[in-house]
């Protein structure tokens, strides 16, 4: 990448801000078509049987309705089920909506009533009769923990825990210092300010046009195809704007399967927005207890590290997540033994949520580790260098980068913690008890297979393509940099087109890759359009540029420009007149390098502290103060990027505080499906937080240096709210979300 790029690394806007704040950002529920018609869902009662009976009699006769579809009249859809299976399903038989009589969770999909207008159709719903036979359930992870097992296939993507390192359970045993614990994270649900919705407009012959809130306009195009049983031609997706998807948004969900189908049968346009309360009826962050033991010598050193996970899946399929791996990824010790399972449950398959296991996974060791600290009288910070990795253990593997040092030693320094006075319950300001904790933060860094396209034009504009999408994180902000600064325009010049399948071929936005793998994408794309370019400029006669090689020449202002002697320069409009075109187009595809990929390892850390005030007679906690230091490789927007840290810090301080599904086990249901019982952070439950992002050269993560940052916001943070907690109270609570009640009940 050029030396003087004014663009890259520095603090800009974003530029879908201004659609966004004025409207004219159009949503999947936003896009009209004409002769619109309108389903909604109608959802099961029981979390386990068959319908027996089902009416929709009443339904059907209410004016305005135009079909009631069920299982029983339902169009013909793909057989198998493997046809069902996204781009990014676990392994198993993907739940096929409306397919047979067959209950398998609470809040399944029944029926969908499509009508002329929105309330016709929930009016119409709501005089559907389902009859059941229900059949017993089991929701309660507690009940069904014995029976968990080691998923037998393994899902792509994910890392399965490494092979036993020494003898865990013996080196426990011996340890002069033992910690053993039980940390467990409740179910959370996906409530991005955009519910689930998809609108198809039905263009004539069979083919239609899919709005659609999804992470990934091809994985939607993909499913939509196998599934109906189309060819690609005839689905095209485009879903510009996502109002927050955060993992819930990587599959396609049934609303999609339902709008579709009813177009197809209707062939009509047909739009399915899912309410507040569905958007509890399908994806979600599963239940997980995680065992850890910690076997250390008194001053400190680990001797033994014991993890086990167990999380909730659906009896469908084996939903999977990274939740042990990143203690000994943390932490060396000759001892190490890290097990995951899972264990069935009557809900539907849960699914990734912002940094997916991390934050579970986490909170667990380092709660352990923030005990530890205490039965040492170590200093939490000391202690975690006393047991850093330098190398990535579980792979045997150098990382690409770490500066996880710097980030315990920066964060460390901007909060203040050598003021910190270690004992608990011994830092007070009038009836508030102070305490300060912290933990750290890990995540991936990845690369994936991802094409782009870049288009420059004689006006001197450029476009920049790939299908992949922005789901708010600042993707086509940081795109327009890329495009800008590779070829010296300003950024109003340079426009990102996403999120739409006809475009350059992109793996899902998630896992924190985009930045990375699009980002390079874009770079390369661009680099072809500047070989082009110098090439034309070389064509000009007595061309100041004759004997320049491409790396020897700066783009800036609209120019070539030798950097050696700027004299010498050729306007981008010269060149494309000399070369007699008047449009300049590249596609390029990038993977992460095999080489590198095989013998390194991309993570990216944090070190987070927390300032908790809580009223020791109310057990009222206020999380006054994050200090977020972060490692995260280049960064390319540091306004951007510290609006993703923030949004992981209220994320994570959600987790450690408020958020929490409710099931009623006799039910089998969610119970407080709906803003008012399920809480979410406000601002006045958010105060200060401040991001650091610590300098981290990495030159092997991905070509441009990035490593990705969507996700590491949250990991850690959780967990160093509940350590500030006990060194407020006293009182170690091992059960997220850290309510009142457990405060007021817990013991010191
Ligand atoms: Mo992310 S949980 O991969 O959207």
């Amino acid at each position: 990448m050029l030396k003087n790029d004014p663009h890259i690394g520095s603090p800009r806007n974003r530029v879908d801000g201004p659609s966004k704040v004025t409207g004219t950002a159009k949503y999947a529920a936003e896009f009209e078509a004409p002769d619109l018609a309108y389903g909604y869902v109608v959802s099961s009662s029981v979390a386990r049987g068959r319908i027996s009976r089902i009416d929709a009699g009443d339904a059907e006769a209410v004016p305005g309705v135009l079909k009631v579809f069920t299982h029983e009249n339902r169009p013909r859809t793909a057989w198998f089920s493997h046809n069902y299976q996204d781009e990014v399903a676990p392994p198993g038989k993907p739940f096929r909506p409306l397919y047979d009589n067959e209950i398998q969770y609470s809040g399944q999909p029944v029926a969908l009533v499509v009508a002329d207008d929105f309330e016709t159709a929930r009016y119409a719903a709501s005089l559907v009769r389902v009859d059941y036979e229900a059949e017993p359930h089991e929701t309660d992870l507690r009940v069904v923990r014995a029976k968990a097992y080691v998923p037998p296939k393994k899902r792509s993507g994910i890392t399965p825990p490494p092979k036993p390192r020494g003898d865990a359970m013996k080196a426990y045993s011996e340890a002069p210092v033992r910690i053993w614990g039980e940390y467990a994270i409740a179910t959370e649900h996906h409530n991005p300010m955009e519910p689930h919705a998809t609108t198809v407009v039905w263009q004539g012959d069979g083919k239609i046009t899919v709005h659609d809130k999804i992470q990934g306009a091809l994985n939607t195009q993909g499913y939509v195809a196998n599934v109906f049983g189309l060819s690609k031609d005839d689905v095209r997706v485009i879903s510009p704007f996502i109002g927050g998807a955060f993992g819930s948004g990587l599959r396609p969900q049934y609303q999609l399967f339902l709008a579709v189908m009813a177009a197809l049968d209707l062939e009509r346009s047909v739009r399915v927005e899912l309410t507040r309360d569905q958007m509890f009826t399908f994806v979600h962050r599963p239940e997980t207890i995680n065992t850890v033991g910690l076997g250390a010598n008194p001053d400190g050193t680990l001797l033994a590290l014991k993890h086990e996970a167990v999380a909730v899946t659906s009896r469908f399929e084996d939903y999977q997540e990274v939740v042990v791996n990143w203690s000994s990824l943390l932490y060396h010790a000759d001892n190490v033994e890290l097990t995951y399972k899972i264990a069935q449950v009557d809900t539907y398959t849960p699914g990734d949520m912002r940094a997916p296991g991390a934050p579970l996974g986490t909170f667990a060791v380092e709660s352990a580790m923030d005990e530890l600290a205490y039965a040492t009288g170590i200093d939490p910070v000391q202690l975690r260098l006393r047991n850093y990795t330098e190398r990535d253990e579980n792979e045997n593997k150098a990382y690409t980068s770490k500066e996880l040092r710097a980030c315990y030693q920066v964060g460390a320094e901007r909060f203040g913690w050598s003021k910190r006075s270690a004992e608990p319950r011994s830092m007070r300001e009038g009836r508030e008890l102070i305490g300060w904790g912290m933990a750290t933060g890990v995540w991936e860094a990845q690369m994936n297979k991802t094409s782009a396209r870049a288009v420059l034009t004689i006006d001197g504009k450029l476009e920049v393509a790939t299908a992949t999408a922005d789901i708010g994180t600042g993707t086509y902000t940081i795109l327009t940099q890329i495009g800008a600064d590779a070829l010296g325009l300003p950024m109003e010049n340079v426009t990102a087109l996403l999120a739409d399948s006809a475009l350059p071929k992109s793996p899902v936005e998630g896992g924190s890759w985009t930045a990375a793998s699009a980002g390079t994408a874009v770079d390369a794309a661009c680099r072809i359009v500047r070989e082009q370019l110098l090439a034309y400029a070389q064509k000009m006669d007595g061309s100041p540029l004759a004997d320049a090689m491409i790396d020897q020449v700066t783009f800036t202002n609209g120019s070539m420009v030798l950097t050696a002697d700027p004299s010498r320069s050729v306007t981008l409009v010269a060149a494309m007149k000399a070369g007699g075109v008047d449009r300049i187009e590249a596609q390029e595809t990038v993977s992460p390098s095999k080489i590198n990929q095989q013998s390194y390892s991309a993570y990216t850390h944090s070190a987070v502290f927390a300032e908790v005030r809580v009223d020791e007679e109310l057990g009222v906690v206020r999380v006054t103060r994050i200090v977020n230091a972060v490692a995260a490789g280049r960064i390319l927007n540091p306004k951007t990027a510290r609006s993703q840290i923030l949004g992981g810090v209220v994320w994570g301080i959600s987790m450690a505080l408020h958020e929490e599904t409710f099931t009623d086990h006799n039910l089998g249901r969610f119970m407080n499906h709906n803003f008012a019982e399920y809480h979410v952070p406000v601002n006045a439950d958010i105060h200060d937080i401040d991001v650091i992002f610590v300098d981290e050269h990495d030159d092997k993560a991905s070509p441009i240096g990035v490593k990705g940052l969507g996700e590491i916001g949250i990991v850690g943070t959780a967990a160093a709210v509940a350590n500030a907690i006990y060194h407020a109270t006293g009182k170690r609570i091992r059960d997220l979300p850290i309510t009142i009640d457990k405060i007021l009940a817990a013991q010191e």
